[in-house]
């Protein structure tokens, strides 16, 4: 299929009826995108994870600025590798070595960035930062995750659940675990993208109740549980993340108590049956979350989800920064 490639007289907006709406726009959270919107970005996505390498040079030229304020692995490389590939540039910014980290305004960082970048994808704790910085900034703002929020894995995971399972209407996504800022962030897209979508996480750890209450106003069925087994059964899908997210560190051992049980093992999969795929976003902790055997195992799609990070971003980027 051809799609926004250069050598394709076809441009994005002859084969999808909306993408001029998303040119200039930020991504501080998955609600900032219609379904229409992310749909295109998952179209897109697909089109340029089957194009030629050399035919995806849209964005020649062009610069993100990436502010990491926690540590990563796939954000950070594949939004590097992934504005390479568009023919731009990435410059890797640690927050602690800016001026920001000195106590330089946001909107001062925001303000200056906006004259030499056309792009800024920030990692950090607070979701208003992300806002805060979007609002200053005269270029596209992409969340690459806060506390509340993380917003590019979901987009991420919705591609996976599409190539594997053919369709998104209907899917019952299931999360055990923490109800964190994945689980948000997942909720909201699944249900904005047709698909029925269930929590199972411990008394206390349940999701933001805007995001329970955001993905309802789409329409679709969302479940709060505390249950893993009842969770499961009929489960399309079956997700986690880490117990202790980056910045919560102090209460791990609070977490481990709490969560025993919603962890994903083998026994716990099999309620779901064989037809269920199995979504990590990484990193994993073997032996609470997950077991390396199901992680590895033959109904595990997490490299592939590990992968369409990289697809999910160009598309993103290729749209916004247009
Ligand atoms: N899933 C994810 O965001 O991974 P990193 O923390 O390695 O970026
Ligand atoms: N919930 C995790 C996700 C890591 C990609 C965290 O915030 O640390």
């Amino acid at each position: 299929q051809c799609i926004v490639v250069k050598s394709c007289p076809i441009t994005i907006s002859d084969v999808i009826d909306v993408p001029e709406t998303l040119k200039g726009r930020n991504f501080t959270r998955v609600a900032d995108f219609s379904t229409a919107e992310l749909e295109l970005v998952l179209e897109l996505a697909q089109g340029i994870k089957a194009a030629p390498r050399e035919e995806q040079l849209v964005l020649p030229g062009r610069s993100l600025g990436m502010i990491f304020q926690k540590p990563s692995t796939r954000t950070r490389v594949s939004f590097e590798v992934g504005i390479a590939q568009l023919g731009g540039y990435g410059l890797y910014l640690r927050a602690d070595d800016l001026q920001l980290g000195r106590g330089e305004t946001i909107r001062d960082t925001a303000t200056v960035l906006s004259r030499y970048l056309d792009g800024i994808v920030i990692r950090t704790f607070a979701q208003a930062d992300v806002e805060e910085l979007a609002e200053h900034a005269e270029i596209p703002v992409i969340n690459g995750l806060t506390d509340e929020t993380h917003p590019c894995q979901a987009l991420a995971d919705m591609l996976t659940i599409r190539e594997r399972l053919g369709r998104l209407e209907g899917v019952r996504v299931v999360y055990l675990g923490d109800g964190n800022n994945v689980c948000s962030s997942l909720m909201v897209a699944a249900a904005r993208l047709g698909s029925s979508f269930v929590a199972a996480t411990p008394v206390g750890y349940e999701p933001d109740e805007r995001a329970v209450a955001t993905a309802r106003a789409s329409g679709a069925e969302v479940e709060v549980l505390n249950d893993p087994v009842e969770a499961v059964r009929g489960a399309d899908v079956v997700y986690t993340d880490v117990w202790t997210s980056m910045g919560q560190e102090e209460q791990r051992d609070r977490r481990l108590r709490d969560l025993a049980g919603f962890g994903i093992t083998t026994d716990l999969l099999a309620q779901a049956g064989n037809g269920a795929i199995v979504l990590h976003c990484l990193p994993a902790h073997y032996g609470e979350e997950i077991t390396e055997d199901v992680l590895y195992g033959p109904q595990s799609a997490v490299w592939d989800q590990a992968e369409n990070r990289l697809h999910a971003q160009k598309a993103l980027m290729a749209l916004l920064i247009g």
